[in-house]
């Protein structure tokens, strides 16, 4: 039985991660919505500090968006932060934490993957939780084609959990028991097939076709855009700006772009940063003072630390902080 033989894996394999020591609700809901898109390791860290300010659902929902942000800083995909805060609030006036995925999926930033898993998780529920890993470990037991990431593998993934889920199991052990086989064994690349519990069952195996699932559609295309920041220092301090309330990186601190400034001499340092669809080359200059006043702030450096900024900018800011310090 493929079920209890990975059961029996994780039993000697599960990876100690914080959030699996008391499955409640609140920390296995903030911990599944830090690692989507986010690695362990990266985390780690982020997601203790987090629960020590912000210890319940009621400090969720209360926190200041500066607060949020800055615990926030560095995981990317700030929506999922806001998301978050959204669903607090909607957990505080209903009087209780849903506990069945009908009932999560009610709540704001709550998609098939996070209700599966907080209802697996935190409630015992039979429900699927079929994240990256559990798409590509289905691929190659079943080898199945369909290019990923799409609505139908996801489909196809989570009717077959369903059925390889033991009828006496904790549903949430065993789909963490399959996250931790995607992030150990059954990895994109080099597959560790000699450790798998799975390889009496899996297709890709027995026909030596690991390295061919799954399939993947092409990568998208993203756009590439270049463009100076400027450092503006006034009296030891720096100026610094907040995007706007909507739309990428909403409610962060940057240093100004796109504005009219002149650049006092060669580019100090670069940096490129990768986003989903498109791709900053940066390239930091100081700015001469401008004749017109402009939209921002002057901060001295324990400002500039404490305000939540992109982590595109994040190289920018040591750099600001460095030359603070030297004058
Ligand atoms: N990735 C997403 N959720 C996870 C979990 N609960 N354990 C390990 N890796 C994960």
């Amino acid at each position: 039985m493929p079920g209890i033989a990975l059961l029996q894996w994780y039993g000697q394999n599960a990876r100690p991660l914080p959030w699996r020591k008391d499955g409640d609700p609140y920390r296995v809901w903030v911990s599944e919505v830090m690692l989507q898109q986010t690695r362990v390791e990266a985390v780690l860290p982020r997601y203790e500090a987090f629960l020590r300010a912000l210890p319940s659902v009621e400090a969720l929902a209360e926190a200041p968006e500066e607060t949020l942000n800055k615990l926030w800083e560095g995981l990317g995909y700030y929506s999922r932060a806001a998301n978050l805060q959204r669903a607090a609030r909607q957990i505080v006036e209903l009087g209780r934490f849903p506990d069945t995925v009908e009932g999560l999926r009610r709540l704001r930033g709550f998609g098939p993957y996070t209700a599966g898993a907080v209802a697996s998780i935190a409630f015992q529920r039979r429900a699927a939780a079929v994240d990256g890993n559990v798409l590509r470990i289905h691929a190659r037991m079943r080898l199945d084609d369909s290019p990923l990431p799409s609505p139908l593998a996801a489909k196809a993934a989570e009717a077959w959990v369903l059925r390889t889920m033991p009828a006496s199991c904790k549903p949430g052990d065993f789909n963490q028991a399959l996250m931790d086989l995607g992030a150990l064994v059954c990895t994109p690349l080099s597959p560790r097939c000699s450790r798998c519990p799975w390889t009496p069952w899996c297709l890709a195996f027995e026909q030596a076709l690991q390295d061919a699932y799954p399939k993947r559609l092409p990568k998208p295309i993203r756009q590439e855009e270049s463009f100076p920041v400027f450092l503006l220092f006034q009296a030891g301090r720096v100026l610094v700006r907040k995007r706007p309330p909507s739309g990428m990186l909403a409610g962060l601190w940057e240093f100004p772009h796109h504005v009219d400034l002149q650049a006092a001499g060669d580019p100090l340092c670069a940096h490129r940063h990768v986003f989903t669809h498109r791709v900053w080359n940066m390239q930091l200059v100081l700015a001469l003072p401008p004749r017109e006043p402009l939209e921002g702030v002057f901060v001295d450096a324990e400002g500039l630390r404490a305000l939540p900024m992109a982590s595109a900018f994040a190289p920018f800011r040591e750099r600001a902080l460095h030359l603070m310090k030297e004058s």
